[in-house]
């Protein structure tokens, strides 16, 4: 109810519910909210839920980079083939805007200073690759298909809810129980944080004014 121009909205939540999922994250009974359990990798299903809805945000993912690292093939499922398929039924079910969620891990490291959009794609994990081809995947069905679409690329977010797996919830419950923390290298990286509200606020933002064929970094 706080983004402006989308207040009495009703909104679809698609979801697989992963391990990385949960149902009561969201209110279990609100009037404008319908849950539905199951995967953007299923065509079929897309082509049924889709009409009648103004925009998608796409936010499905496989999303933790140390996981990727131990098993690779779920993330390219998801994040690019699950893209290619929201999109295609995108594409066939009149659906009139879309707002692909990245990161901006798909740019790599950097030494000092910062990106901009048209910084070339550089990921070091598997994670980033899998979203760096999903940005490009989304990027054709705007060139080649015409569909309104813009993207983001948001740094590291944190808030509630997250799951204990991610950096912050992590240390902290670890913390708490006197267990040592998990550092990269040697510990001097620096990383850039968000709160979710705020990543939140510059989606709307995209999905409201967003220009389509347009990237969006959304940083600190
Ligand atoms: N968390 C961050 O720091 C951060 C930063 C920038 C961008 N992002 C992006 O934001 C999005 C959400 O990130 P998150 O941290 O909430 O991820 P998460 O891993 O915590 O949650 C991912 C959600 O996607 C669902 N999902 C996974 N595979 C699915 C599938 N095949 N079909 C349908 N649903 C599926 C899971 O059940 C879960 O609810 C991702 O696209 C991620 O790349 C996250």
């Amino acid at each position: 109810d706080n983004y402006a121009g989308w207040q009495g909205a009703r909104v679809t939540v698609l979801d697989k519910l992963t391990y990385a999922g949960n149902r009561d994250n969201l209110p279990a009974t609100h009037p404008r909210l319908e849950f539905v359990r199951g995967d953007i990798c299923d065509a079929g299903l897309l082509r049924e839920l889709l009409p009648g809805h103004d925009a998608v945000v796409h936010f499905a993912a496989e999303s933790h980079v140390d996981r990727s690292l131990e098993g690779a093939g779920e993330f390219f499922r998801t994040n690019v083939l699950g893209t290619q398929t929201l999109l295609e039924a995108v594409l066939h079910t009149g659906v009139e805007r879309v707002v692909h969620v990245s990161t901006d891990e798909v740019y790599g490291s950097i030494g000092e200073g910062s990106w901009t959009e048209d910084w070339p794609l550089l990921p070091n994990t598997p994670y980033a690759a899998s979203k760096a081809c999903s940005d490009l995947v989304a990027r054709t069905y705007w060139r080649t298909h015409g569909v309104d679409l813009s993207i983001t690329r948001c740094s590291n977010n944190y808030g509630p809810y997250q799951h204990p797996e991610k950096l912050i919830p992590l240390f902290v419950t670890n913390l708490l129980e006197a267990r040592q923390v998990p550092l990269y290298g040697d510990g001097g990286n620096i990383r850039e944080w968000l709160h979710v509200d705020d990543h939140c606020r510059g989606i709307h933002l995209v999905l409201q004014d967003g220009r389509a064929g347009e990237i969006y970094n959304i940083g600190g």
